[in-house]
């Protein structure tokens, strides 16, 4: 009898994520071959780019996250009844799990547009910051409805201060809020070297791939079906999109792709419960957004592009720099800048009074210690690091987190 229970389960379990599984595989044949075809359209609706690191300047199709955010949707849409298709007849719909699965691809859908929006329209800063927020809105409200739980555990060192957990109320929302702001901005701004921006998003697709099918056997195993149910199928056109855009580039994925995929990470982060888990496979990305950040926030000047430069007689990557006057700085400008001087995170050169130093992103810190490089090695590289960064993930998140939870 036991056993049939365990195998009644496992087969609740498996069964929609094998379905899953093999639509995804399909989304993959067909977005792959429908990116080529629809190249064209994009440059005649005039959404092109030039690749700034090549010798020639032929139009590249820029905003193609949005063709991927589409076969991620339909997909979606095709897979709604699998979960559900018993509970139909039954009797005992779970309206709960309905609605949370509906306003996370709401919340998805409303990123994609957004994102497609700042790409044909340009937005200013502000906007981006302002429209990840709105687009959570959805995702907050089915929060609110089916779990409202605010309490969060307190680690083991500091429970004699705070007890065993504290209650944030208002400002887990407000957390919630700003990690789908983080999460959409830190890819778009890890970006500018030809695969760069999906192959980063595959390697955090395939980490939250892995914590999920662990913790499948755990007692929490819904949230992480749940989870896999978008994460496959975004794998998959993310995995098509990645062969256009591996070096040399024949399309560019446009700020839609780093929305939508932002956004897609944060929704099953939230709703799966392990959005603490899923921020530790963005360190890559919560490096570079710290160190960008004064350069974000203009305490330094921040050139339209921070790429790298391209140098054509050698075909390698370099720095790109930004200079500025010493003394016009702010007192906090002058601060930063020295910090990162002593310790080595920046190039500084001077000349004719004008202090030169690179852009302060992840991409010419590695130019800076590694000298140039080629474009698709720089790439390799990076994706390399984000892999590493996985791993150091899964060693704080099973070894260490026993030593401050109860895990
Ligand atoms: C972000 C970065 C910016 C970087 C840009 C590159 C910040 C604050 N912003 O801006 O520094 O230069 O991304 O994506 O850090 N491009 C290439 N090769 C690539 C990818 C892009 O040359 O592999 C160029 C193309 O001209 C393309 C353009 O970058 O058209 C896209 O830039 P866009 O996404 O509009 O820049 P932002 O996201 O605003
Ligand atoms: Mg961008």
């Amino acid at each position: 009898m036991a056993a049939d229970v365990d195998t009644d389960l496992t087969w609740k379990m498996l069964f929609p994520v094998i379905v899953n599984l093999i639509m995804s595989f399909i989304t993959y044949i067909v977005t792959v071959r429908l990116i080529p075809k629809l190249k064209d359209m994009f440059i005649k609706a005039n959404l092109f780019g030039i690749d700034m690191s090549k010798t020639t300047s032929e139009k590249v199709p820029e905003s193609l996250g949005v063709v991927t955010g589409c076969t991620f949707l339909i997909t979606m849409f095709l897979f709604i009844p699998v979960p559900f298709g018993n509970s139909l007849f039954n009797g005992a719909f779970p309206h709960d799990e309905f609605v949370e699965l509906i306003a996370a691809l709401l919340s998805i859908c409303c990123m994609l547009l957004l994102g497609f929006a700042d790409d044909v329209l340009d937005l200013r800063w502000r906007h981006k910051l302002l429209l990840p927020t709105i687009a959570s809105l959805p995702l907050l409200m089915v929060y609110y409805v089916n779990f409202n739980s605010t309490t969060i555990i307190v680690p083991k060192p500091l429970r004699e201060l705070l007890g065993f957990s504290v209650d944030v109320g208002i400002f887990y929302y407000i957390y919630m809020g700003m990690l789908a702001v983080f999460c959409t901005n830190a890819i778009n701004i890890l970006a500018g070297v030809n695969g760069l921006e999906v192959g980063q998003s595959i390697v955090i697709a395939l980490s939250i791939i892995t914590f999920n099918v662990i913790e499948l056997s755990g007692l929490l195993w819904k949230a992480h079906q749940f989870s896999l149910y978008f994460m496959l199928p975004y794998t998959a056109t993310a995995l098509a999109l990645l062969k256009h855009n591996w070096y040399p580039s024949k399309v560019f994925v446009g700020d839609t792709f780093c929305y939508f995929s932002g956004m897609t990470f944060a929704v099953v982060g939230i709703l799966g419960h392990f959005s603490k888990t899923s921020l530790l496979f963005f360190i890559p990305q919560i490096f570079n957004f710290l160190y960008s950040s004064p350069q974000l926030f203009h305490f330094i000047p921040c050139p339209r592009h921070r790429l790298p430069k391209f140098n054509s007689k050698t075909d390698r990557l370099e720095i790109s720099t930004t200079n500025f006057v010493y003394s016009d700085l702010s007192f906090l400008g002058k601060l930063i800048v020295n910090v990162f001087r002593v310790f080595r995170l920046i190039q500084w050169q001077e000349k004719d009074g004008y202090v030169i130093t690179n852009n302060f992103t992840l991409i010419n810190l590695v130019l800076f210690y590694l000298g140039p490089l080629h474009e698709a090695k720089l790439t390799t590289i990076l994706i390399a690091v984000q892999v590493i960064c996985t791993c150091v993930a899964f060693v704080i998140r099973y070894p260490l987190a026993s030593i401050f939870y109860d895990v």
